[in-house]
């Protein structure tokens, strides 16, 4: 019986211990992702984008800014590609208009080298914080580069694909 202890316990110490790290680094990473969201004060699409993050542990923080497209300017987002809010995560990357937090949490587990960040250009109606009705509008996630650039990241071809 002593003989048995001795073999399984340090087994078992070590199996508890190392599921409980895992579940404790997942917590903290899902508890990281922070975005400033500049925003306009009057526009509600932005703030129920903030509701759709938080649904997915993000938190966020909104400012509202007299010159928001100055801001998008210096942060390097192109006016084409702009939309209504800018959140902007802790390690300096930029989250343009109604991004899924799925592609988000995504793009930052691993960002391209000479990436500034994805945007979601105009407000296409069935993103997130863009819901009327059951509409949904075809759209594309864009990866924003550093030059200027832009490439697709996914095309998100139907609204549940939003969650999945
Ligand atoms: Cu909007
Ligand atoms: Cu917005």
């Amino acid at each position: 019986m002593k003989t048995l202890l001795r073999t399984w316990l340090p087994a078992l110490l070590l199996c508890g211990i190392t599921s409980f790290s895992a579940a404790d680094q997942a917590g903290k990473q899902k508890a990281a992702v922070h975005l400033d969201v500049y925003k306009t004060p009057t526009c509600g699409c932005c703030t129920k984008w903030m509701d759709h993050l938080a649904e997915y542990g993000f938190s966020s923080t909104g400012h509202h800014p007299d010159e928001i497209g100055a801001l998008k300017r210096k942060l390097g987002v192109p006016a084409r590609y702009g939309s209504c809010h800018t959140g902007v995560s802790q390690e300096g990357y930029v989250f343009e208009g109604h991004v899924p937090a799925r592609y988000i949490t995504q793009f930052l587990a691993s960002p391209p080298a000479d990436a500034l960040g994805l945007t979601v250009p105009a407000m296409p109606v069935g993103s997130p914080g863009m819901e009327y009705k059951d509409q949904f509008m075809p759209y594309e996630v864009l990866l924003l580069k550093k030059d200027g650039s832009v490439e697709v990241y996914a095309a998100v071809e139907s609204y549940q694909q939003q969650f999945d």
